[in-house]
């Protein structure tokens, strides 16, 4: 894993950095599979980023959109993940409609639609078995209690690892949980196998949770984003409000 720590001056320096590093990973994902696949964050932090993305020319065509996480609501609903991408960017560009993979979140049970999802990402990404699907970019944040995606502290969602399905399958998609919520997740496995990780950070809230996930040592489960140790590229990018005080392990 290469780990790579920025602390930029504002807000805006930070969308800027995390719109070169995205576009940058675009030309050769293209080149050498014929598609770049990302999966998005939620929550406010994204938003400014979103909009810069949408004001890019991409080859849309060859561009594949996930969500690391959703909340477990109607894509009308004001919390929807995928409602403030698609009105931050994708509603803004021609990006084809069988691009966009949005977590299901119409089924009754939410392991139901986790089950949907994960057969669906197996099958875009044509693996089966021990195999894991190999996203170019996921984007995450973290809470102030140190949770990302849908990872919270001392949640099952966490304990996806050692399981397996009796196909020999490691759950790729599972049901996260944020104060009796239901949501869907990405989980740590699948978000570690991703070629670039990239966590985008703003606020000085997110401190103290930073200075639990940097440590030398600490408890994942109490601070589940020190799960994501990926194989690929990993990138914290933080505004300096939130990594002023951050000492990098
Ligand atoms: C979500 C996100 C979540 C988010 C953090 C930070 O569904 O809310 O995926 O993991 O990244 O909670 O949220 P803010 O950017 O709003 O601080």
């Amino acid at each position: 894993m290469q780990k790579n720590v920025e602390v930029l001056p504002d807000g805006k320096a930070l969308t800027d950095r995390s719109l070169a590093l995205i576009l940058e990973k675009i030309p050769g994902a293209i080149q050498q599979r014929g598609q770049f696949t990302i999966a998005l964050s939620g929550g406010n932090t994204p938003k400014p980023l979103y909009e810069a993305i949408a004001a890019q020319e991409l080859p849309w065509e060859q561009i594949h959109v996930f969500w690391g996480d959703e909340r477990y609501v109607p894509p009308q609903h004001p919390d929807s993940n995928q409602k403030m991408a698609r009105e931050a960017w994708l509603d803004r560009v021609n990006i084809p409609a069988a691009n966009i993979h949005p977590m299901p979140t119409a089924p009754a049970d939410p392991a139901t639609a986790a089950k949907i999802h994960e057969t669906e990402l197996r099958e875009f990404f044509n693996v089966s078995g021990e195999e894991f699907p190999v996203l170019d970019v996921i984007l995450l944040g973290i809470g102030d209690d140190g949770h990302t995606a849908s990872l919270f502290p001392h949640t099952d969602a966490l304990q996806v690892g050692a399981s397996k399905t009796s196909a020999g399958e490691v759950p790729l998609v599972v049901v996260g949980n944020k104060d009796g919520q239901p949501r869907l997740t990405f989980t740590a496995p699948l978000i570690n196998h991703a070629r670039c990780v990239i966590f985008i950070v703003a606020g000085a809230n997110k401190q103290p949770a930073l200075a639990q996930i940097f440590a030398a040592n600490g408890d994942p489960l109490t601070y589940p984003a020190r799960l994501i140790q990926p194989e690929g590229e990993l990138w914290w990018l933080l505004d300096r409000s939130a990594g002023e005080n951050l000492i990098s392990h």
